[in-house]
């Protein structure tokens, strides 16, 4: 990280047009924002901008367009949040990116912010246009990254635009960097990874590296019932994923090599439909029409001992189906344990991923946290030793 330019204050900005290339990829539906978390995190650092009198472009994409103009993709309702929410002037840009675009991002006053449209209505922007970069480039004096959670895509706004302008990574971006060194290279054993969700073939990559850095590997949410299974458990009607068979024995055989402890599930709570009522089982007493749902209190201890264990924990995925109130025990009692653990005895706690961060919105647990990161598919890429694109040319820039 030593070697990545990053964004500081001693940078003069005043009266200079700064690009910064965002992520609100946020929820939307019927153009109100469901989930503002993205937008809040990056609030703070485009306010500073705007005390510090800079010009400032803001550049995201929602969604995945494919390179046209999907009307439900705009960035509009995003424009009218910020508008409420930034101390300075906001602007929408929705036309193209070429030579007015440019005098209207020179034409701010400083303290001014203009937003651009959705950068993946032009089909250049995934395509990591030469051209379509330098082009963006020009609406800048200074380029931040300040997405992280985009950064494994090559793309233009992301990635070709460093060649064409003085680029930097942003301290948001480097909080992220940061938090991920804290689980791989500076790490404080014990380490315990607590994987949760419900595909295992989307985290395969993820949970044979990170048992390769950790002492505990707890395997918790739907993805846990293919270990089960592998056990000899009979997990009936719960979730099971085709073919995991080879996965969870390369995992277990892997994790031997690795002295990495995987933990599973010893009992659950149940239901025999999705949108039904708790019932306590032990697995072998599981019936025909019961599916694992989330975990159950046995189990809460044994990972809660195991967080009094350690001195890192780092959490991804759900215990249950949370979506469902009763079924959100597990997630929650993870939540509150790492919380207090990381107040009370100083545990270093990174907690990170979409539907993590979606189960324990409105809990104001992820304030306690070390680090709570809203990337998902970059922040597992980086942790599974891969350099992202958008990473490596702030280095090299
Ligand atoms: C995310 O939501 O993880 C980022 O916004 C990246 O989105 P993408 O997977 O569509 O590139």
């Amino acid at each position: 990280m030593s070697d990545l330019k990053i964004f500081s204050k001693d940078i003069p900005i005043k009266g200079k047009r700064i690009i910064v290339r965002l992520d609100l990829n946020v929820p939307i539906k019927n153009s109100e924002i469901v989930d503002d978390t993205r937008i809040k995190v990056i609030e703070p650092f485009i306010n500073q901008l705007i005390e510090n009198k800079a010009k400032i472009i803001l550049i995201s994409h929602l969604g995945r367009p494919k390179g046209k103009v999907v009307p439900e993709l705009s960035l509009e309702p995003i424009f009218k949040f910020l508008k409420k929410k930034l101390i300075g002037n906001v602007y929408f840009y929705k036309e193209n990116i070429d030579s007015k675009a440019v005098d209207s991002s020179k034409k701010l006053s400083p303290g001014e912010v203009l937003l651009f449209e959705n950068i993946r209505f032009f089909k250049e922007e995934e395509s990591d246009d030469e051209t379509f970069a330098k082009n963006l480039s020009k609406l800048g004096d200074i380029y931040i990254n300040e997405a992280f959670s985009c950064s494994h895509r090559k793309q233009a706004s992301m990635h070709k635009i460093t060649k064409f302008i003085d680029s930097y990574g942003g301290p948001i971006l480097e909080k992220e960097i940061h938090s991920i060194n804290l689980i791989t290279k500076n790490k404080k054993n014990p380490v315990t990874c607590i994987i949760g969700g419900s595909k295992i073939s989307t985290k395969i990559n993820i949970l044979s590296s990170l048992l390769k850095n950790a002492d505990n590997l707890i395997i918790v949410g739907a993805m846990a019932n293919n270990f089960l299974k592998f056990k000899g458990i009979n997990v009936r009607s719960s979730l099971i994923e085709k073919g995991a068979e080879d996965i969870v024995k390369n995992i277990t055989v892997l994790a031997k090599e690795n002295k990495c402890k995987i933990i599973v599930p010893i009992d659950c709570n149940t239901s025999n439909n999705f949108n039904g009522k708790l019932v306590y089982k032990s697995l072998k007493d599981l019936e025909n029409d019961d599916i694992i749902l989330d975990i159950g209190k046995k189990t809460i201890d044994l990972i809660n001992i195991t967080i009094d264990q350690s001195n890192t924990v780092f959490w991804n995925g759900p215990a249950g189906y949370y979506e469902n109130k009763n079924f959100s025990i597990g997630t929650l009692s993870i939540a509150k344990k790492i919380a207090q653990n990381t107040k009370a005895k100083s545990l270093i706690s990174i907690v990170g991923g979409g539907d993590t961060v979606a189960a324990i919105k409105n809990t104001g647990l992820g304030k306690v946290y070390t680090y709570l990161s809203t990337a998902g598919g970059a922040f597992l890429e980086s942790l599974e030793g891969k350099e992202l694109p958008g990473i490596k040319v702030l280095k090299n820039n």
